[in-house]
């Protein structure tokens, strides 16, 4: 099955295919009455096509908690316009040309344009954001941006005070997993159940987001081109250590290639197709996704103090397709 077939029969947006639609309207509507060229450029971003996961999680997880549809639209527009936001800053620092198969703005603009772009599309989230008339949850979503940040700096500056390990999950919750964070506990802060639904909530959000992002990173060495939409090896060639990585690093300590890339000197090409056939071959693409599937049972556990909802079956189908997907 392709990347794209497996989108589209995933099960899990069924229950909230309507609200998806509106969601979409919400994003361009919010976008509405700027310079014409912010209207092109977000309708690049928005007519790309995403995956929705998380406007998905954020409206399965508001049904499943009961709380107010309009809000919970809002809510997952803004989740979305935020997390479109930090990939064209993402794509800008790291010189990414192609994202989801279709040129990046920093490929066709200058960087002052595309900082100015995703700063518009930042502002639009918290508009967004503010439309649920929660003070507490604009907090979180402040709260939540700025983890983000962090998160993108330290992978710009790393420091491996923490070790490798220690430090990668650190970095994955921060850029990833607090956006899947705030995916499941805004919509608990606007349910009537909320005392006793956010820190469950909060601990699914953590369980997916954190396998999200390791299964990013896998498919970074795995996935194809074709279905992942950016070149193969993209993190190792920019000297991001990733799981798989830091896996096969503990068992191949002195394997010259990797030494080249953790001392961030110019690796040629050849030695790095090399190590990316050495990693690809040893066994730590496979313990990475067994962290992956640790992650999503750890999800899956606090799914079952949840209601159990045709939406509450619908957030652990998601949960497993996080794992499995191909883009
Ligand atoms: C990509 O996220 C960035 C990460 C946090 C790994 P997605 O894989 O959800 O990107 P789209 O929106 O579906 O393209
Ligand atoms: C992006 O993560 C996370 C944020 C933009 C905050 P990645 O850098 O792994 O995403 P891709 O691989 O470029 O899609
Ligand atoms: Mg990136
Ligand atoms: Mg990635």
């Amino acid at each position: 099955m392709d990347g794209d077939n497996q989108l589209t029969t995933a099960t899990f947006y069924t229950p909230v295919q309507n609200s998806i639609l509106q969601v979409e309207t919400r994003m361009r509507d919010v976008t509405n009455g700027h310079h014409p060229d912010l209207g092109a450029a977000l309708e690049h971003l928005l007519s790309s096509g995403g995956k929705r996961v998380r406007p998905a999680v954020a409206l399965l997880t508001g049904a499943m908690l009961g709380a107010d549809n309009e809000k919970i639209i809002s809510l997952a527009a803004s989740i979305e316009l935020l997390h479109t936001a930090t990939l064209v800053h993402d794509d800008l620092i790291d010189g990414a040309l192609l994202r989801r198969g279709f040129p990046t703005l920093n490929a066709q603009w200058t960087p002052g344009a595309t900082v100015l772009t995703g700063d518009f599309i930042f502002a639009c989230a918290a508009k967004l954001a503010a439309q649920t008339d929660s003070v507490e949850l604009m907090h979180l979503f402040a709260e939540t941006l700025a983890t983000i940040v962090n998160g993108e700096i330290t992978q710009m500056f790393p420091r491996q005070d923490d070790g490798y390990y220690d430090e990668y999950l650190k970095r994955i919750y921060a850029k990833t997993g607090s956006l899947f964070v705030l995916a499941t506990t805004a919509p608990a802060i606007l349910s009537s159940i909320r005392e006793s639904t956010f820190d469950t909530a909060q601990r699914f959000g953590y369980g997916i987001g954190m396998a999200f992002q390791i299964t990013d990173d896998v498919l970074d060495f795995t996935g194809k081109q074709s279905s992942v939409g950016k070149p193969v090896a993209s993190d190792l060639r920019q000297g991001l250590v990733t799981l798989p990585t830091i896996y096969y690093r503990e068992k191949n300590p002195d394997d010259q290639n990797l030494d080249i890339i953790l001392c961030g000197k110019n690796i040629k090409n050849e030695n790095l197709n090399q190590l990316v056939g050495a990693i690809q071959s040893s066994g730590a693409i496979e313990r990475s996704m067994n962290k992956a599937r640790q992650f999503v049972n750890q999800a899956l556990e606090a799914l079952d103090e949840l209601p159990l909802t045709a939406e509450r079956r619908a957030l652990e189908d998601l949960a497993n397709y996080i794992v499995d997907r191909r883009i």
